[in-house]
């Protein structure tokens, strides 16, 4: 089968002129897929099932749902999950089915609220004016307001995510970094408060792109930590796992939650997943619950993570350790999950960390030779439009430097695929 992955070449992978502004583009979320190359390498997978209405796909780190909504064109059954409840929000929007008279009708009443002298309650949470100026606050609890007017909590779905980007673009906080990190104050005084006419010009382009058509195709999404929800699914119950997965803990890498952390300070918990009612949001504390966020102790004797471990310093080791261990966890979990035959499509990349580069690749495949896959390809991809700042992250005041390159790594648990 690897034969049919040569075309993909790093040239053909790389998108040069991949522009993401189709559904998958609505909403703003880090370090998101190009749904263009998750289209070719899935469709290339499906041409080996017989028939595709009775097969499951399963996410375990959904993010901004890149995967779940081309399988879903595909017209694949999937299971998604991410820790990140403005990821679990935001997928959801994309993926639903809305009827399209109902959602123009509250969008006028939305903006005929918005329009008016409306009488609303000033929004407020710790440290809200550090990161908004007074008149945006004013806007933005405006818009927040009107949303929670409109009664149908699906049509809210879109309404809060493209709220969503209007709070992070309006924000004290640099569009540079995925971490919140202060504008100068210049920039912040020269900000145009023009919150909401640009609320109302996303939404209407948003609405354009939507599904409006009764799809049978089912998609589950649950908000929460993989490796708890993982024990929900069936063992072998599973045909394709396809997902992009941390490339180490958030806190050093790609900061989802951080991100996430003043949309969802704005938005109300009530219409966000209920695990979101659990999580505590200071600004760091979704980054903590994701993989590597807590403290593990060395278990395992993979020979690449070993022999990195010796190359860097103390003090960065238990960082390393602690995201392993965890996805460790999340490798077994999903090897008992997945059908025999069935296949692993992972999108990974190698970070630097203390100047040496993190073998994420080596360790999948020592991990996958261990749970039973063999590799079928591996491809490689330059990464050009990622929004990811060349140093991401500062720890002990040394830059770690993100990667430039990414690989597509497919495996397939040994037996006889049943569907085939
Ligand atoms: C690389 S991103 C996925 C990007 C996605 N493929 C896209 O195109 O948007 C990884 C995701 O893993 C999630 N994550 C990290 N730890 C998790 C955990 N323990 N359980 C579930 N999701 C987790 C993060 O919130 C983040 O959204």
């Amino acid at each position: 089968m690897e034969n049919v992955f040569e075309k993909y070449t790093n040239e053909f992978l790389t998108f040069k002129d991949y522009k993401n502004n189709g559904l998958n583009g609505i909403a703003l979320y880090p370090a998101m897929m190009i749904d263009e190359m998750q289209k070719c390498i899935l469709e290339e997978i499906l041409k080996i099932y017989e028939k595709k209405e009775n097969l499951v796909l399963l996410d375990p780190f959904h993010g901004a749902g890149t995967t779940l909504l081309i399988a879903k064109q595909l017209g694949v059954n999937s299971i998604g999950f991410d820790i990140n409840p403005l990821a679990n929000l935001i997928t959801k929007a994309k993926l639903y089915d809305y009827d399209r008279d109902e959602l123009m009708s509250d969008k006028n009443k939305l903006f005929d609220m918005l329009d008016s002298n409306i009488r609303f309650h000033l929004h407020s949470f710790d440290k809200i004016d550090k990161w908004f100026r007074l008149d945006i606050i004013e806007k933005l609890s405006k818009i927040r307001f009107c949303i929670m007017k409109i009664e149908n909590k699906f049509n809210r779905l879109i309404f809060w995510t493209i709220f969503s980007n209007v709070v992070r673009k309006f924000s004290n906080s640099r569009s540079s970094t995925f971490k919140l990190h202060m504008k100068e104050k210049q920039k912040i005084d020269l900000m145009t408060d023009n919150v909401i006419f640009e609320y109302k010009k996303e939404l209407e382009d948003a609405l354009t792109k939507l599904s409006y058509d009764a799809c049978s195709v089912s998609t589950q999404l649950l908000c929460g930590d993989s490796l708890k929800l993982l024990d929900s699914i069936k063992n072998e119950s599973i045909d394709i796992i396809c997902t992009s997965p941390p490339y180490g803990d958030n806190s050093t890498t790609v900061t989802y939650g951080q991100f996430s952390s003043l949309a969802l300070r704005w938005i109300p918990r009530e219409d966000l997943d209920g695990y979101a009612a659990s999580v505590d949001y200071n600004y760091s504390s979704i980054d903590k619950l994701s993989l590597g966020g807590s403290k593990r102790k060395p278990s395992n004797n993979l020979v690449y993570l070993n022999e990195y471990l010796e190359l860097i310093s103390k003090s960065k080791q238990q960082k390393i350790i602690n995201f392993t261990e965890d996805y460790i966890d999340v490798f077994e979990k999903l090897s008992s999950k997945i059908k025999k035959g069935g296949y692993i499509i992972f999108t990974v990349g190698n970070r630097k960390v203390d100047n040496q580069l993190f073998p994420f690749v080596k360790i999948n495949d020592e991990l996958a030779t261990m749970y039973g896959f063999s590799k079928v390809t591996e491809l490689k991809r330059s990464i050009l439009r990622k929004r990811i700042a060349k140093k991401v992250s500062s720890v002990d005041s040394k830059a770690v430097e993100s990667m430039s390159e990414e690989y597509i790594l497919i495996y397939k648990k040994e037996g006889e695929n049943q569907n085939a």
